[in-house]
């Protein structure tokens, strides 16, 4: 638990409270020297891949390899543990073996994904998704951040050529991989520890609104075009889509222009989280009511897809050597994204549960007992043994 106690002061948020470390930016740069430093301690090889990602070898990378890890960027004003939980239980975990003398049978390597978040650039999981090809590199380079800053230029001035990001030989070399990551709900009760089986498809949607901006004095209400009246209707279209099912649905990010106290918007741009089995009938639903909201205000809907990912079903074999191994841990399905569900399609993965006994998470009250942590750690350095002998 040391790298947690290091990590608690960098990139705090003193206006939304908790953590904002955003891809490429000064918090997570210096998340990022923490892990070389702590790596380099560890006697692990440090090497940033083309996309950004950070990987600390265990012996020279080769086939085969065992890999765990996570992420060290945050939601805005996020918790201290979703991301770097995963980084430091797995140098604590690496440390642990080295100390009762294992000799890893296989390479293993300790991996940071760069902008698991999307907080500043929108797009989830973008280190994974680019060395996967999940993402097309040109698409990704043009992705921009609300102060209008290209990915490309982000990426540039983080010493990374933008010119090479995309699908990266170096995932031939992963034979498999171990995501330990705080909980995300209360799924776990009273168990310290779980497997994940499945996570749910997870899509966001950009839509914009654009009305007329006008006068909040002299404006008659037959002559307003007030975009922020669709923006309102998705809010409530969300909530009533995924009403009695198992989807979610979740407007959190919504930015009016010009964004005065006095002045109807010209346009409102806001974003829509949709998980489910399926996550697109939701997306239907609040695509056809803010549509239809639009026009009775004399405004025009325009909807982007910016990103998409189907449900993960975790790789059984491997969930069924790690239950064997940790006395039967419970498996149990999730709503949050993770790297491990995007490299789940290319290569056998398995994602660990640290219990969080509110099941907040994504706000600063998040939470997991040192107990539970040191757990964790535990059960990924018998895992990470167990795949490397
Ligand atoms: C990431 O944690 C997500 O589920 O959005
Ligand atoms: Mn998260
Ligand atoms: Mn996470």
């Amino acid at each position: 638990m040391s790298g947690m106690a290091d990590l608690a002061g960098i990139g705090r948020d003193t206006r939304r409270g908790g953590y904002s470390r955003h891809g490429f930016d000064r918090a997570e740069h210096e998340m990022r020297s923490w892990f070389f430093e702590q790596s380099t301690l560890h006697g692990l090889d440090v090497y940033t891949d083309r996309n950004g990602n950070m990987w600390a070898w265990w012996g020279r990378p080769g086939p085969d390899a065992v890999v765990t890890g996570s992420h060290l960027d945050s939601v805005p004003g996020g918790g201290a543990f979703d991301g770097p939980l995963g980084v430091t239980s797995a140098l604590d975990a690496v440390a642990a073996l080295r100390a009762k003398g294992f000799q890893p049978g296989r390479p293993l390597a300790v991996v940071v994904f760069a902008e698991e978040e999307g907080g500043r650039f929108g797009v989830p999981c973008l280190g994974s998704r680019l060395l996967t090809g999940a993402i097309d590199p040109d698409r990704a380079r043009n992705l921009t951040d609300p102060d209008g800053i290209t990915l490309a230029e982000a990426a540039r001035a983080a010493g990374i050529d933008p010119a090479h990001l995309g699908p990266d030989p170096i995932l031939d070399n992963i034979g498999c991989f171990v995501e330990l990551h705080v909980e995300q709900g209360r799924t776990l009760g009273d168990r310290p520890i779980g497997i994940a089986s499945s996570i749910l498809a997870h899509g966001r949607w950009r839509f914009t609104v654009t009305g007329e901006g006008n006068h909040a004095g002299t404006t008659e209400v037959a002559d307003r075009h007030d975009p922020m009246l669709p923006a309102a209707t998705a809010v409530l279209a969300a909530r009533q889509a995924i009403a009695g099912t198992s989807s979610r649905a979740t407007i959190g990010r919504l930015v009016p222009n010009p964004g005065g106290t006095n002045v109807i918007a010209s346009s409102v741009d806001f974003w829509l989280d949709a998980r489910g089995d399926d996550a697109r009938p939701v997306v239907e639903a609040v695509t056809s009511a803010v549509g239809a909201a639009a026009d009775a205000e004399g405004c025009v809907l325009t909807v982007r897809e910016e990103s998409y990912g189907d449900a993960v079903r975790f790789d059984a074999a491997l969930r069924d050597r790690i239950q064997g191994l940790l006395a039967g841990v419970p498996a149990i399905p999730t709503g949050a994204g993770h790297d491990a569900g995007i490299l789940a399609a290319r290569i056998p993965t398995a994602l660990l549960f640290v219990r969080n006994p509110t099941g907040i998470s994504h706000a600063p009250a998040e939470h997991a007992e040192p107990a539970d942590c040191a757990a964790g750690t535990q059960a990924l350095a018998d895992v990470l043994e167990e795949l490397c002998r």
